[in-house]
């Protein structure tokens, strides 16, 4: 079986949803489940044998001793982290303490587990650590794309902390030889995001008739990968990948925040149109900027395409009228996880922000 880390959060709820789809062997999923995480989008495999879920903390290395012990995944896959820049801002603690302390004693509890499997198993393992590429920095408009050599230049608290993991999970391979992957990823968009980053907020916000709020400009530029292509990226390199090596992931899909915007709306005008048949568009505001924002990310994705064969399924244009679907479709998860915190989350970061 694999161990699945942060499986209640967006991107590992799409990967154990995807994984049990494709494979026999068994998913165990540890979650904390901190606001982010949310059982609900794990619903459809809650009676599954081959799922197991474990509420509990990456930085409880008593715990993941003993699930380890317990349960002898040949992989672990780690998503678990506090990953909205915004919070990290406002926040950074705890940020520190999962991203960076949490994976850690992560490390340190998979160390001594690995060390004393057999040669064969030992070879065998993998721990694959998902990242993000905001460890990169900003680009200039006309820089070339970041590939797997481009230096660290962290912004945010929160890609700091994403950085420091990296540094870590590199160091675990090098001084104790774990067979570690690391994977750096581009903005990701689809089924069960949190309605605090970008494409989820515009949705749920547009058909509640509340602002849709841009910060800046609105030029800021993305890379987008819908989420079920990051997942066969994953299980791409977790199968093909050279333990030790990262690998970039991306579509090479760099859009502007206010287009993404734009797109939406207009899907919204053909999916679900406003009873005054005006646009979504009318509900557009531009906020003060987000603190220290970071101007362009783009991956350089040939790496996984030409060493690994990966290639993702969707396009942004079939990805986002997808992911503006399932959210008109699955208003009750949506309702579900607008709760008090969420709401005062939104007063924190939104209240005093309009222009
Ligand atoms: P998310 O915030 O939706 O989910 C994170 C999950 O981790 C939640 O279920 C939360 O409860 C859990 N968690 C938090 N702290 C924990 C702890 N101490 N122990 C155990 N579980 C804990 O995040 P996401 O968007 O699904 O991102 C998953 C991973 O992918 C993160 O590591 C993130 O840095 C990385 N990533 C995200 C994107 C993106 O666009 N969302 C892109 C590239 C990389
Ligand atoms: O690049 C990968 C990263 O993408 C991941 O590592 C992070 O975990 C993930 O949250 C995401 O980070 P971003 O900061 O890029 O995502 P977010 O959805 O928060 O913002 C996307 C862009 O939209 C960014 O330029 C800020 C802008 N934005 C965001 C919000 C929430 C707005 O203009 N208005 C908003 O209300």
């Amino acid at each position: 079986m694999i161990l699945v880390t942060g499986s209640a959060g967006f991107i590992g709820a799409n990967f154990v949803l995807d994984w049990l789809a494709r494979h026999d062997e068994a998913v165990i999923g540890l979650d904390k489940l901190t606001y982010a995480g949310n059982l609900e989008s794990l619903a459809s495999v809650k009676n599954d044998p081959r799922h197991i879920f474990v509420h509990g903390d990456i930085g409880d290395a008593e715990l993941t001793g003993q699930l380890l012990k317990q349960y002898r995944p040949r992989a672990i896959v780690n998503f678990a982290a506090e990953s909205h820049v915004d919070r990290s801002i406002h926040g950074p603690e705890e940020f520190i303490q999962t991203n960076i302390v949490g994976t850690f004693h992560l490390l340190e509890a998979v160390r001594t587990y690995w060390s004393v499997l057999t040669d064969e198993e030992k070879t065998g393992f993998r721990f694959l650590h998902v990242s993000t590429d905001e460890v990169y920095g900003s680009l200039a408009k006309d820089e070339p794309a970041f590939g797997e050599t481009h230096r660290y230049e962290p912004n945010s608290p929160y890609s700091a902390s994403k950085a420091a993991s990296d540094h870590l999970v590199r160091a675990y391979h090098h001084t104790y030889g774990l067979p570690v992957l690391t994977t750096n990823c581009s903005n990701n968009y689809g089924p069960y995001h949190f309605p605090e980053k970008l494409i989820p907020l515009m949705i749920v916000n547009a058909l509640a008739g509340k602002p849709l709020p841009v910060y800046g400009d609105g030029q800021q530029i993305r890379d987008w990968l819908y989420v079920k292509d990051h997942c066969s990226a994953i299980r791409c390199v977790l199968e093909k990948g050279t333990p030790g090596e990262v690998y970039n992931v991306g579509g090479w899909n760099e859009k502007a925040n206010l287009d993404i915007v734009h797109t939406v709306c207009a899907l919204l005008d053909e999916l679900s149109p406003r009873t005054d048949g005006k646009s979504y568009r009318e509900q557009i505001a531009f906020v003060t900027d987000r603190p220290g924002h970071d101007r362009r990310y783009a991956i350089d994705a040939r790496k996984i395409e030409c060493e690994l064969d990966w290639k993702p399924a969707e396009t942004f244009e079939t990805g986002i009228r997808k992911t503006v679907q399932w959210y008109l479709d699955n208003r009750d998860w949506v309702s579900n996880v607008q709760s008090g915190s969420y709401r005062q989350w939104l007063e924190k970061n939104y209240a005093g922000r309009g222009r």
